[in-house]
């Protein structure tokens, strides 16, 4: 038997209902829709309507009714699309020496960054890991993200890379939230792999993506295009090998220089990632492609880096969407909700764009069709803010914190 739900009144209810795909977005564009309630069947948005007339049909289908007390605005539950939240260790003294004056290469090339990361995870059992991402998973949940993207890549090993994708997959059981896990096992060469990165690379797409195939641990693959990373010409043949198998493609793209978008472009990436040194020619390719474009302004914040041309790209007539890239290294906030809000101030974004950016446009950087918006048919994921008033929230940039999350129709933080 089918299990109803409802909950009402809202003051406000942002459905993003109809919102386009790509391009910048006017706030009168946004419906904002009075006193409404949201009806759910089995997890999914049955209605969402005015909540006197809602009420009375969630009483004749016998629905769990939740009334809810005080002004409160609601929004699509946020996508968090890009983070690293399973890892060991910590990198406050790269902070320290990066702020000191020493670049995010320059303390790579002297064993920090990545690398440093890379050597605790190997050394954390998969259980340290797993509950190190419950725990980071739980934090998100406290802002109002439903679905959350994780990446390996701090493993950088057969063993280790299945260790971490096993580990985010156990952590499911015990977080009310959808995990999308994603491998990252091109994230930089292994200083400890005997051969050369042509090698890595054929080495992880003849053993580690069957492998991750074969125990279903995700169907996304990741890289980081730079220097000191991979360039296109060794990352291409790779790509090609992973979307034979049937991963969807996500990349690290233009964080410190160019060429990552162009792969993402030829690769028809789901998304390319960070950005920040875009010029007008990636961005007129990215708004022409399909892929979507993600800010990580946690990156810019924790790398004290330019933000991504999101302007630009919006009003190129990209899709942008926005994530936290929580990651021990270059972005350790993990507050997405202060970000995206901080992030809207220095690149002038609307309301509606912000809030695209963390709803039905990073599900599309997932490749998710059932969410980001509160309309009838999707996942009945919302997030609950106490407010009457939308601007309030990215107003008080991320210190107004949600009172409810709703996950498939049931509250999981409140
Ligand atoms: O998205 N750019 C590469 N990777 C991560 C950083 C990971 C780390 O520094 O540990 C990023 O910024
Ligand atoms: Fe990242």
């Amino acid at each position: 038997m089918a299990h109803y739900t409802y909950l009402g009144p809202v003051s406000e209810l942002l459905p993003m209902a109809e919102l386009p795909l790509k391009g910048a977005l006017k706030d009168s564009s946004l419906q904002v829709l009075k006193q409404q309630g949201i009806l759910t069947e089995d997890g999914v948005i049955l209605a969402v309507d005015d909540h006197d007339k809602l009420l009375q049909k969630a009483e004749e289908l016998g629905a769990d009714i939740t009334i809810l007390r005080g002004e409160l605005t609601a929004l699509p539950g946020f996508i968090d699309c890009h983070t690293h939240i399973c890892f060991s260790g910590s990198r406050a003294g790269d902070y320290a020496l990066r702020n000191a004056g020493s670049s995010y290469l320059e303390i790579a090339e002297k064993g920090g960054g990545i690398w440093d990361t890379v050597t605790k995870t190997r050394q954390a059992s998969e259980k340290v890991l797993r509950l190190g991402v419950v725990k980071r998973t739980s934090e998100h949940l406290n802002q109002g993200v439903t679905t959350l993207e994780v990446k390996s890549g701090y493993g950088l090993n057969l063993k280790d890379e299945l260790k971490m994708l096993r580990a985010i997959d156990k952590a499911r059981s015990s977080v009310p939230i959808d995990l999308v896990s994603t491998c990252l096992a091109a994230h930089i060469f292994p200083k400890d792999f005997e051969g050369t990165k042509a090698d890595y690379l054929n080495f992880l797409s003849r053993e580690l993506l069957p492998a991750i195939k074969k125990e279903d641990l995700a169907n996304r693959v990741d890289a980081f295009i730079e220097e000191g990373a991979f360039s296109r010409s060794e990352i291409l043949p790779y790509l090609k090998k992973a979307i034979d198998l049937g991963f969807d493609i996500t990349l690290h793209a233009d964080q410190f220089s160019t060429g990552g978008s162009s792969v993402a472009i030829e690769c028809n990436a789901v998304s390319a990632d960070h950005l920040e040194a875009s010029t007008e020619k990636e961005i007129e390719a990215l708004a022409k492609s399909d892929v979507i474009a993600v800010a990580l302004p946690g990156a810019s914040l924790g790398l004290g880096c330019a933000y991504a041309p999101v302007r630009a790209l919006l009003d190129t007539g990209a899709s942008v969407a926005i994530a936290s890239d929580y990651n021990p290294g270059s972005a350790p906030m993990g507050q997405l909700l202060t970000q995206a809000a901080i992030l809207g101030t220095f690149q002038k974004l609307t309301t509606a764009e912000v809030f695209a950016g963390l709803t039905y446009r990073a599900a599309a950087a997932l490749g998710l069709k059932d969410r980001g918006r509160l309309v009838a048919g999707m996942l009945a994921d919302i997030v609950l803010f106490p407010t009457p008033d939308h601007r309030e929230i990215l107003y008080r940039q991320g210190s107004l914190k949600p009172c409810y999350t709703i996950k498939s129709g049931s509250i999981v933080y409140n």
